[in-house]
C-alpha cells in the first residue's frame, strides 16, 4: 500500500528563480484538471467498489485528498505516476478532522460525498481563505433541501440525516462548489433531484461523467439544470480526468507574454473558447486543433476589455494571467472580477516589476508599459502566483518568487514545463523557513 505524501509546503521555503526575456517555444503536454480530480477521488467514496483513476495530475492538492481518504481508511495504490487505485469500501466513519481537512478548500467536497454514502458526515469547515469570504451557506442549504440537519459545532459542520430524498434545489447563485456537493449528496437519494442555476463548468461535467461511469443516473451537467435520478448502489469504475482548462490557459497567457510560438498538447479546445476568443482579441495567433492549441505572436499586443463570468464566459481562475498580459499590451484595458472580493492581490507584486494597475474594488484599470522588470515578489494564491511566473518570464532580469507553494498545489511541475518550453526557470529550496499555511 502506499499513498501520496501531503507536502503542503510549510516545512520549507521554495522559490521560483527566473531570468526573463526569453520567447517560449516547443511543445507542452498539459496535466489532468485540478478542480475536476479534487471532487472526483472524494467520490469514490460513493462506490462500492475499487476505482482507478487515470491522468490524475501530481499535485499537492491531489496528494492532500489521497491523504484524506487514506487516513479515514482507504487503500490508495498508484499503479503508475498518473494512474491511481483507490478502494474506500474501508471508509466507516465519517468524519474528517481539522488536521486532514486544513490545507485544502476543496476539502468541503468530503461533505457531500459521506452525506451521500452514509446519510451523516462531519467534517472541519474550510478554513481563511485568501480569495476573501467564501460562505458555504448554499451548500448546506442543498442538504438541508434533501433532507439532512446541518449544523456547526466547534469549528466542524455535522450533518445528519434519517434518510436523503429527492427534490429541488435552486441556488441564489451560480456556485461550482455547492453544484459539485449537491450532485455528490443527491446521487443515491431516494428519488430524483432537480439542481436549478446550477454552475456548467467543464469539472461539473467530468464529476457527473464519472459518476454516471459508476452507475449514477445524471443528466442534464453542463447545463443550467441538472437532473439526479437517486440509485442505490454505485460501483467501481475506471476514469480518465480531463485536461486542466486553467494550466493550459496559463501557458496559452505565457506563449503569448513572451511573444513565443507554443504548441500545447492535451487540451480539449472547447473548452478554452472564452481564453481563446480574448487573447486574439488581444492579437494573439490562436490556431485550434483536435487536442491540441497552438499559441504564436507576430504583431503587436493591445488592450482589451475582460469580464469574469461563470462557464462559459471567461474564467475568474485566468484574470490574473490575462491582465499581466494586458499589462505588455498598448493601451488602456479594463478588468472587472466579482467573483471573489480579494483576487487583485497579486496587482501589488507586479507594481513591484513597474506594471501600472489601478484597483478600485472588482476593477481593474491597467496601462499597458510594454516591459516589465525583474524583482522580488511573493505569490499570495495559486492563480496570482501563476501569474507572476508569467511575469518574471516577459520581464527584463531576474524575478524571484516566494511561497510558490500556492502554485504547486494546482501547477504539475511548473517549472521543469516551462523549462522544457524554453524557459530560465529554477526552483530553490531555502531551509528552515517559517511555517506557513495554505488553503484554497
Ligand atoms: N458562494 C456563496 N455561497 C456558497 C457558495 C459560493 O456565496 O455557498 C459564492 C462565492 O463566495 C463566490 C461565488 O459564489 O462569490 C462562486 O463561488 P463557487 O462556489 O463557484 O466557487 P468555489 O466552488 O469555492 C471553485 C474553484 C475555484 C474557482 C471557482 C469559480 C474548485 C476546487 N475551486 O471554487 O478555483 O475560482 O469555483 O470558478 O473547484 C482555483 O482553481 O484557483 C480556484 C480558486
Amino acid at each position: 500500500m502506499s499513498a501520496a505524501s501531503a507536502d503542503t509546503g510549510e516545512n520549507t521555503l521554495e522559490k521560483f528563480i527566473i531570468k526573463g526575456g526569453r520567447k517560449l517555444h516547443g511543445e507542452v503536454e498539459i496535466s489532468g484538471a485540478k478542480n475536476a480530480v479534487v471532487a472526483i477521488i472524494p467520490a469514490v467514496i460513493l462506490s462500492d467498489e475499487p476505482c482507478v483513476l487515470e491522468n490524475v495530475p501530481n499535485i499537492s492538492d491531489v496528494s492532500i485528498s489521497l491523504r484524506i481518504l487514506y487516513e479515514m481508511g482507504a487503500s490508495v495504490i498508484f499503479l503508475d505516476k498518473h494512474t491511481v487505485r483507490i478502494d474506500a469500501t474501508g471508509i466507516t466513519d465519517p468524519i474528517v478532522p481539522y488536521e486532514m481537512a486544513k490545507h485544502m478548500r476543496a476539502s468541503y467536497y468530503f461533505l457531500g460525498t459521506l452525506l451521500g454514502k452514509f446519510g451523516r458526515a462531519r467534517v472541519s469547515m474550510p478554513g481563511g481563505c485568501d480569495l476573501g469570504d467564501r460562505p458555504i451557506d448554499q451548500h448546506l442549504k442543498a442538504f438541508a433541501a434533501l433532507g439532512a440537519t446541518c449544523t456547526i459545532d466547534r469549528g466542524m459542520v455535522d450533518i445528519q440525516s434519517e434518510g436523503l430524498y429527492g427534490t429541488q434545489i435552486y441556488f441564489d447563485m451560480v456556485t461550482v462548489g455547492a453544484t459539485i456537493n449537491a450532485m455528490l449528496a443527491a446521487v443515491k437519494a431516494t428519488g430524483m433531484t432537480v439542481i436549478e442555476n446550477a454552475a456548467k463548468e467543464p469539472h461539473i461535467v467530468d464529476l457527473a461523467n464519472f459518476l454516471n461511469s459508476m452507475g449514477a443516473d445524471i443528466m442534464g451537467a453542463g447545463t443550467d439544470v441538472i437532473k439526479i435520478k437517486g440509485v442505490k448502489r454505485l460501483k467501481g469504475a475506471a476514469y480518465a480526468v480531463i485536461p486542466d482548462q486553467i494550466e493550459a490557459g496559463t501557458f496559452m497567457v505565457a506563449a503569448a507574454a513572451t511573444q513565443g510560438n507554443v504548441l500545447i498538447k492535451n487540451v480539449i479546445p472547447k473548452h478554452l473558447e472564452s481564453i481563446t476568443a480574448k487573447l486574439a482579441k488581444i492579437g494573439v495567433n490562436v490556431e485550434e486543433f483536435d487536442e491540441s492549441i497552438r499559441i504564436s505572436v507576430d504583431g503587436p499586443l493591445v488592450k482589451a476589455s475582460v469580464k469574469t463570468m461563470p462557464h462559459p464566459g471567461f474564467p475568474t481562475d485566468m484574470q490574473p494571467q490575462i491582465s499581466t498580459l494586458l499589462c505588455l499590451a498598448e493601451g488602456t484595458s479594463i478588468v472587472t472580477d466579482g467573483i471573489f472580493d480579494n483576487r487583485f492581490r497579486y496587482v501589488n507584486e507586479l507594481r513591484r516589476m513597474g506594471a501600472d494597475i489601478s484597483v478600485d474594488g472588482k476593477v481593474a484599470v491597467i496601462e499597458g508599459v510594454g516591459q516589465l522588470m525583474g524583482a522580488p515578489v511573493t505569490a499570495p494564491d495559486l492563480r496570482a502566483g501563476a501569474a507572476l511566473v508569467i511575469a518574471g518570464l516577459a520581464a527584463k532580469g531576474v524575478t524571484e518568487i516566494e511561497d510558490i507553494y500556492h502554485i504547486e498545489r494546482g501547477y504539475e511541475n511548473f517549472e521543469e514545463k516551462l523549462r522544457g518550453i524554453g524557459a530560465d526557470i529554477i526552483k530553490k529550496t531555502v531551509p528552515g523557513a517559517a511555517a506557513r499555511k495554505a488553503v484554497v
